[in-house]
């Protein structure tokens, strides 16, 4: 199959001028307000655009980019999975489209009882005793996640002497920034030589100030830690509190959880293993669980359920507060309710057998030209090192872009030299599996100085990278 991303030179929508002059009956002219005539803008810089200016406007856009609709989006750690279209059908119902999150409880009893259910099934998937849905993705899971570990030790009277939060080296970003936003200092300790955390180094760093160990499992190198329950007794000797970081639920969903393994705080990433649309901070959601010596410390409000009547719970005691405005992204929310009632506990099951599954059948195929550096059987994702191709992982990255597959999460964990991570997911088929690992072992016989001349068949080549970091812009201003 060849490839060829569509090209258009694109203005901003900000510059479209199409001279439509239509203004909607009853609109409000300069002189039916009241307000002084030195404050009223005589100018606004707003687009005028028709709807069929709109509509092919972000259709060409789209075309420049690629999606999971497209194909295989194999990013390991923030992973994509196909958005299936029958929870896109679900959310486009006017019953849910079209209700204000301030009306009254009595007038949204169906849309409260699916956020309650979702409650249910969080709880019921993870073992654990009590879920709000109030945060907005992972990272702010994560970061609500600290802030229960901060009152709780507060309630306690231990605050001022529990004020580091452990994490692992092969941890993501986002776990120190969440524990450092929250007020703690971080400690990073070691991995040990397969992958796994290395129990004698948190042996040594855990103590009487240590408020909590954040890890994730299966770890972001794809191992599942079999020490966890010896981590999990660790952790609670020393009286801190077990966090996990629910990435890498889709590695074990329905095989095991979390509460089993001992811990007292998770995050679910629901685009990673509910199949809803990522959040980067902003759409998305990611619902926190606890467990019941943690309720109490629950953002507000809850959905709880009196007989048959569901309602807004504020009774939390101790609670953080609030994390996001009304009660989440109850789109997103809605759409991995759908997702779970679709594929029921058997489903959501063998969902994660075919992910584990597919992930071994590429580390199968890719092992034979790169260096895989950890051995162990993986679960939902894989990491190889290009470096004994010679190849730089960004290189093979492009060129994986440019033949039509996106490429997987590259220098991430940090502790892998040239790194990539790939996590394909149970929804990608065998012929995708197969086309990917052709590119990918392809790419690794393809000359150096041919490999940097891609990407040639996409809108955009390289971006500077560094430009792009250290000078964000991500505002339109008009030109002057
Ligand atoms: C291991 C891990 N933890 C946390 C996050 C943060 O999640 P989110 O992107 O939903 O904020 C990610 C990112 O995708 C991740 O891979």
């Amino acid at each position: 199959m060849s490839y060829h991303e569509a090209t258009y030179d694109e203005p901003s929508i900000f510059t479209f001028r199409s001279g439509t002059t239509y203004k909607v009956p009853g609109s409000v002219t300069d002189s039916d307000i009241d307000l002084p005539q030195e404050l009223i803008r005589k100018h606004l810089d707003l687009p005028e655009v028709s709807e069929y200016d709109v509509v092919r406007h972000y259709t060409r856009l789209s075309q420049m980019n690629y999606s999971v609709d497209l194909g295989i989006y194999p990013l390991g750690s923030c992973t994509m999975k196909f958005n299936p279209k029958y929870a896109d059908k679900i959310a486009g119902m006017e019953q849910f489209y079209d209700v204000h999150p301030l009306q009254l409880a009595s007038t949204v009893q169906g849309q409260l009882r699916i956020m309650y259910e979702l409650q249910e099934f969080l709880k019921e998937l993870s073992d654990m005793d009590a879920v709000t849905l109030q945060p907005l993705a992972g990272a702010q899971g994560e970061y609500t996640g600290m802030l229960i570990v901060r009152k709780y030790f507060e309630v306690k009277g231990e605050l001022n002497s529990r004020t580091e939060v452990i994490v692992p080296d092969s941890a993501h970003g986002t776990n120190p920034a969440s524990a450092a936003m929250a007020g703690f200092n971080v400690v990073e300790i070691p991995s040990a030589e397969d992958g796994t955390v290395d129990l004698e180094a948190l042996k040594a760093a855990i103590s009487e100030h240590t408020a909590a160990f954040m890890i994730t499992n299966p770890n972001t190198l794809g191992i599942f830690e079999d020490h966890i329950g010896e981590i999990a007794r660790l952790v609670h000797e020393a009286g801190a509190l077990l966090y996990y970081d629910g990435a890498n639920f889709n590695g074990i969903l329905g095989i095991t959880s979390p509460g089993l393994m001992g811990f007292d705080i998770v995050h679910f990433n629901l685009h990673k293993t509910f199949a809803t649309p990522h959040g980067s901070g902003g759409p998305g959601a990611g619902p926190v669980g606890v467990k019941a010596n943690l309720a109490e410390f629950l953002p507000v409000p809850i959905i709880g359920k009196d007989g048959d009547k569901y309602f807004l719970d504020y009774s939390p005691k101790h609670t953080v507060g609030k994390v996001s405005s009304y009660m989440g992204s109850f789109m997103v929310l809605l759409r991995a309710w759908a997702y779970i009632r679709f594929h029921g506990s058997d489903g959501l099951r063998r969902n994660t057998i075919n992910a584990v599954m597919n992930t071994n059948y590429l580390k199968k195929k890719l092992e034979n030209k790169f260096k895989i550096p950890y051995k162990s059987l993986k679960k939902h994702e894989l990491v190889l090192s290009t470096e004994n191709t010679g190849k730089k992982a960004l290189d093979i990255a492009k060129y994986l872009i440019d033949n039509g597959v996106h490429a997987p999460t590259i220098y991430f964990p940090l502790i892998v030299h040239e790194a990539m991570m790939i996590e394909p997911t149970e929804t990608v088929s065998r012929m995708d599996l197969d086309r990917f690992a052709e590119i990918f072992l392809e790419s690794a016989d393809v000359p150096e100085e041919e490999l940097k001349k891609h990407p040639v068949n996409l809108p955009i080549g390289r971006p500077d990278d560094v430009k792009a970091a250290r000078d964000l812009k991500v505002r339109w201003f008009p030109e002057k």
